[in-house]
């Protein structure tokens, strides 16, 4: 896993409690890359999610918030670092549908060790809501849905997201049901 995902991490963890907080999760667990990250560095997924557990444990939120906030959070780095890909799709079901045919592309391109989720999309018909189907073999459907939440906020278009998650072998599974919310309801 990218060295960013890494910093950024343990910059939220910073931010959101202290240095202190940073220190211990390293101590307790005993990353084996040391813990020194650096964005352009490449770590074990393992160190991550040890990490995350470990924070849990410490400040009694539950991993699955923990998840979305850190999606909240990489949602800011990505439209500041890479603001080309949301200014050219526009709007949030867009910028989904070009997650694996284009962005996720493109950071294979830029970081051949990345190891990145599948998306697949359905579009919303007369009867069925927009779907967004997520695989990986790490369990981070809720970072993914911090992140597809976010990008709701960035292009200020308020949709309601629920999800279902299970799991195949070793694989992930996840798909998201997005509905556009709307502000006040047309009865007939
Ligand atoms: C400009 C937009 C985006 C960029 C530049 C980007 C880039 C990246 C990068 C660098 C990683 C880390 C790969 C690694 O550590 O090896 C990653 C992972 C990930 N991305 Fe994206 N991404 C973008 C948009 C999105 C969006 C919109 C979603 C969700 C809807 C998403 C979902 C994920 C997830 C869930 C992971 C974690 C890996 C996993 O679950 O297997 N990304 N992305």
């Amino acid at each position: 896993m990218r060295g960013l995902v890494f910093t950024e991490f343990l910059e939220m963890v910073e931010d959101t409690f202290d240095y202190d907080m940073v220190d211990t999760l390293i101590d307790n667990t005993q990353p084996k890359s040391g813990g020194a990250y650096t964005a352009v560095g490449s770590y074990d997924y393992q160190e991550l999610e040890n990490m995350v557990v470990e924070l849990s444990a410490q400040s009694g939120m539950a991993v699955g918030d923990l998840l979305q906030a850190f999606g909240k959070h990489l949602a800011g780095v990505f439209t500041q670092n890479f603001a080309q890909f949301f200014v050219e799709a526009g709007s949030a079901l867009a910028l989904f549908r070009e997650i694996d045919r284009h962005i996720h592309v493109e950071v294979k391109k830029l970081y051949p060790d990345a190891e990145l989720p599948d998306f697949k999309y359905e579009d919303a018909t007369a009867d069925t809501p927009f779907k967004l189907h997520y695989r990986s073999e790490r369990n981070l459907y809720l970072l993914a849905y911090g992140l597809i939440t976010a990008c709701f906020e960035y292009y200020s278009e308020p949709h309601k997201v629920d999800v279902k998650h299970w799991q195949e072998g070793s694989v992930h599974c996840a798909t998201f049901e997005i509905r556009p919310e709307v502000s006040s309801q047309v009865r007939h």
